[in-house]
């Protein structure tokens, strides 16, 4: 396939993105266990989710899509008939096998190419602490992923880093296991999980640390009652189209309706140090989670900006949209410590580098870092 692309004016408009994809995974996943009909209004409508949503059936739970919403409603879980499809989904697979390691059998998670590449020791070595027989490939440190449930027991655990991913399956493990399970994470990573428990009436210990980091605990074994979700809009798909505003002078875009839960928005606050203008509207709550409008208008000049490494974890999944503004700011852009990107469906920091460098422009991706030299693109 290929897509030509004609350079235009700037971007004008509101664009409004479909539903979070985190968010959606873990309405799913709650669905599955409550035991009590979880309503996700407006969810992601992707492969990925859809991948979270028919393992959740292969558990036991039925899904149902009425009225624009799906009706979840699980409970008791079954030992699924073969091996989990996770797709090219990451939480998936993560989450999923905190929920499973607290269950009375076996299973087995696996997915497509890229994710049979994608680490899961991670997981397995709190799980095993926690009580789960878990093996892998390469060493266990690749899926497929495979599970024996037991009762388990609650630990205390440091991230070794602030991966969303890691705290969710730990605190999804924790309310099957017996006694208190805290995870200390070492950065902004994304609280949605936290957030959506609390709003279905689990009690959790949450203690903010300096530089971003938090401490949750969850006493188990502990029920969730049903939700009504609404679904905010997914920032990280807003991301590019606020990204391109910013990177061409007099462009303007809002977002509406999209979830601007703080430990997302870390490209708001990038994109705003490179001297673009950010307008965050009016805050509304959903489950949990703030929901608004937020505008995005290019500046005449855009600066460069090195992005500190503790910042990253806000920024996760746009790296790859604030590259974008990178290409248009006036000098070198840099981004360090990102060693985490080279673990993502694909290798992000190499493929912008290598990307950007076919249009022309001089980015470089070494170890952990990522620099992009802005201006125009020869030719351009
Ligand atoms: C996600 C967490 C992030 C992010 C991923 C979705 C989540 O991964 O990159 O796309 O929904 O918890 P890590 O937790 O591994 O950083």
């Amino acid at each position: 396939m290929s897509l030509t692309v004609h350079p235009g004016p700037g971007p004008r408009g509101t664009v409004t993105p479909p539903g979070d994809k985190s968010i959606t995974h873990r309405a799913l996943l709650l669905g599955l266990i409550s035991g009590e009909s979880v309503r996700v209004v407006g969810g992601n409508p992707g492969a990925d989710c859809a991948a979270t949503r028919s393992c959740a059936e292969a558990l036991g739970a039925t899904a149902r899509f009425e009225d624009g919403a799906w009706h979840m409603l699980g409970g008791t879980l079954r030992e699924p008939a073969g091996p989990l499809d996770c797709g090219n989904s990451g939480t998936t697979l993560r989450l999923l096998a905190g929920v499973l390691a607290g269950q009375p059998f076996r299973s087995q998670l696996f997915g497509d190419a890229s994710l049979l590449r994608r680490p899961v020791d991670r997981v397995i070595a709190p799980l095993r602490l926690m009580g789960a027989t878990l093996t892998a490939s390469a060493g266990d440190r690749l899926p497929p992923l495979s599970i024996t449930g037991a009762k388990l027991r609650g630990i205390e655990y440091q991230l070794p880093v602030a991966s969303a991913q890691v705290a969710s399956c730990l605190l999804f493990a924790g309310m099957f296991a017996e006694g208190r399970t805290c995870v200390r994470v070492p950065g902004p990573a994304r609280d949605h999980t936290e957030r959506m428990l609390r709003a279905a009436g689990v009690v959790l210990e949450w203690e903010d640390l300096a530089g971003g980091a938090r401490e949750v605990a969850v006493v188990g074994p502990c029920r969730a009652h049903g939700l009504e979700v609404a679904v905010p809009g997914d920032f990280s798909s807003a991301a590019f189209f606020l990204a391109a505003a910013a990177a061409t002078p007099g462009a303007r875009v809002r977002a509406s309706s999209v979830g601007l839960n703080p430990s997302r928005t870390g490209l708001l606050d990038v994109l705003e140090a490179m001297g673009a203008e950010v307008e965050r509207g009016a805050l509304r709550e959903a489950a949990g989670e703030p929901v608004g409008g937020v505008t995005v208008t290019g500046p005449d000049r855009l600066r460069p900006f090195d992005i500190p490494a503790g910042w990253l974890p806000r920024l996760i999944d746009e790296v790859p949209a604030w590259a974008i503004a990178a290409t248009a700011a006036s000098g070198t852009s840099r981004l360090s410590g990102a060693g985490e990107l080279r673990v993502k469906e694909s290798d992000r920091l190499e493929l912008i580098a290598s990307n950007l460098l076919r249009l022309g422009i001089v980015a470089r991706a070494a170890g952990d870092t990522l620099e992009i030299s802005g201006g125009r693109p020869e030719g351009g």
